[in-house]
């Protein structure tokens, strides 16, 4: 296949992500040992201080062995163990580890998830300043009222991973650190739970894997990462990891009546993709989750052209369908006995001379016609006919994920992913997957009271419903075309991506997928225990 950008210019080198992706992840290895740490011949030995100045008993024992060398620096008031601090050591006596990294956790009584997560990504900072090239974290073991230690072990795969991933493969110096750490170990002191454990941290690595998968996706600039090359690294994915893949090009959606989707890609020079990617965990013909991603490459809002401060961050659109490739790394990784199904309908929405013009009615997949009022509202446009597409694998649930209303970053901020849905115990799995994984999603209503505002006087409905209950509407506009199964929809326009100084897509919500799909698969291992 050639493809050519608009103004017939060659595109830019296409980047096979996929496999420099692998290659980044294979330079850090992770493992758990049972061995106490003065015991350790590592570059570095992280232990946890509370405030004030309280050892934790990893520090206790590095303490002990260097006969008060650490308690005495403290009492020096050198680190008080205030959360956010560290301390590098040098030269402690008597250890054999070349460095001992004291990491400050805050107050004992007062720590919780999100101070363990936080020591973490400190720890993580902190060891890459030092030239260390390994390290030992003691953290996982520091007690947590509400978490077990493989909750804190996939925690810590999570943030380590997250903290030494860089986006600068476009750079033409690549960011290199001195001795970049190659070798992470997390040191626990018992045997207890160790299967446990070590498959706590493959999750966990999974999920990272899964994670920057998506970011580097969303990172891409728009001129590379096309609705081609989206399908062309969903091929590679699927050639990897044995999944079955499908491409529809623009005639194969004409023949399925994709009058919706096709009417957000008649702006563009580039084709729109619906990629299909089909994983199969479970041998028997278990009915599948089906995972349906918004992939606008860019979005610049059509003829409803969006205004230009910004507009640069409208190519992490197509962070729905990067977090859907993103989750298929995942749970291919960890061999996960469920089904489940990848759908992205990728296009540009463009304001060619073709476009759609607002006032425009098109006949979705559905058969429902819809009044295209805005054409900056081409998200669910898209959607609706992948939602349509969904049906013939005869799903289970299906889950669509979305940066779809700039009224869900009013709402939501960027903390909370929307969650929305015509089932409640579906909705209600999803919100525990997301206190589990910390990829935090808020429930909102999706009453058949906010149906309204999407009358169209001369179209079954309307795209748009007005300014009130943005993200309501847009979800009760996607549930139009989701009444023959079990849906969720995930509007992640606040929390897929970061603005600012440290802009960049998160990976989310791989972790809340992911986490999702790890319960269904246990369910379904339980489901197949039962005698019959
Ligand atoms: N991709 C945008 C949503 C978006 C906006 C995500 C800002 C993140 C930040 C979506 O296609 C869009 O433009 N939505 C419109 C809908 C409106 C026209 C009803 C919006 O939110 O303004
Ligand atoms: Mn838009
Ligand atoms: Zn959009």
């Amino acid at each position: 296949m050639c493809e050519q950008s608009g103004d017939n210019q060659p595109l830019p080198r296409l980047i096979n992500l996929f496999e420099t992706q692998r290659i980044k992840e294979q330079e850090v290895k992770f493992s758990i040992k049972n061995a106490s740490p003065e015991k350790q011949r590592s570059a570095c030995v992280v232990v946890g201080v509370f405030e004030p100045r309280k050892l934790t008993e990893a520090a206790e024992a590095m303490d002990k062995i260097s006969k008060g060398y650490i308690s005495g620096i403290l009492k020096n008031g050198d680190m008080e163990g205030k959360a956010g601090s560290t301390l590098t050591l040098h030269n402690v006596p008597n250890a054999i580890c070349t460095r001992v990294l004291l990491v400050g956790l805050g107050k004992e009584r007062e720590f919780h998830d999100k101070s363990y997560r936080d020591a973490v990504r400190t720890a993580f900072k902190a060891l890459q300043e030092t030239g260390a090239a390994d390290a030992t974290l003691y953290l996982a073991e520091i007690p947590l009222k509400t978490r077990n230690i493989a909750w804190k072990i996939s925690q810590t795969a999570i943030i380590g991973l997250e903290s030494i991933y860089r986006s600068d493969q476009l750079k033409s110096k690549h960011s290199e650190t001195k001795r970049p750490l190659s070798k992470i170990t997390l040191g626990v002191t018992s045997a207890v739970g160790s299967a446990a454990n070590e498959g706590a941290l493959q999750q966990g690595l999974s999920i990272a894997h899964g994670m920057s998968l998506a970011k580097d996706l969303g990172n891409l600039p728009p001129n590379i990462c096309t609705p081609t090359y989206l399908a062309q690294q969903a091929m590679s994915l699927a050639k990897t990891y044995k999944l079955k893949a499908t491409i529809l090009e623009e005639k194969d959606m004409e023949k399925l009546g994709m009058g919706s989707l096709l009417s957000v890609s008649r702006g563009s020079r580039q084709p729109a993709k619906l990629i299909a990617l089909e994983y199969r965990g479970l041998a028997k013909m278990e009915r599948p989750i089906v995972l349906v991603g918004k992939g606008v490459t860019f979005d610049t809002g059509g003829i409803s052209l969006k205004p230009a401060s910004e507009m640069d961050e409208m190519k992490y659109d197509m962070c729905g369908a990067a977090s859907v490739l993103g989750t298929l790394l995942a749970i291919a990784q960890m061999r996960l006995p469920i089904n489940v199904v990848g759908i992205i309908p990728a296009t540009e929405n463009m304001p060619g001379g073709n476009a759609t013009k607002p006032g425009d009615i098109v006949t979705s997949m559905s058969g429902q016609t819809i009044e295209i009022l805005n054409t900056d509202a081409e998200g669910r446009l898209i959607l609706c006919d992948a939602l349509t597409y969904a049906e013939r694998y005869q799903p289970e649930v299906v889950i669509d994920i979305a940066t779809l209303t700039g009224a869900c970053v009013i709402a939501l901020g960027h903390v909370a992913s929307g969650l929305l849905s015509n089932d409640d115990k579906l909705a209600h799995e999803l919100m525990q997957a997301s206190e589990q994984s910390v990829d935090r999603a808020w429930h909102l209503p999706l009453w058949d009271d906010y149906q309204e505002q999407l009358k169209s006087n001369f179209a079954d409905i309307a795209n748009i419903g007005g300014r009130a209950g943005g993200t309501i509407t847009a979800a009760c506009f996607l549930s139009r075309f989701t009444k023959k199964y079990r849906w969720a929809h995930l509007d992640i326009a606040g929390t897929a991506w970061k603005s600012g100084k440290d802009k960049g897509a998160t990976g989310r919500p791989v972790p809340l997928l992911t986490q999702f799909l790890i319960e269904r698969a246990s369910h379904e291992v339980k489901k197949a225990e039962l005698p019959s």
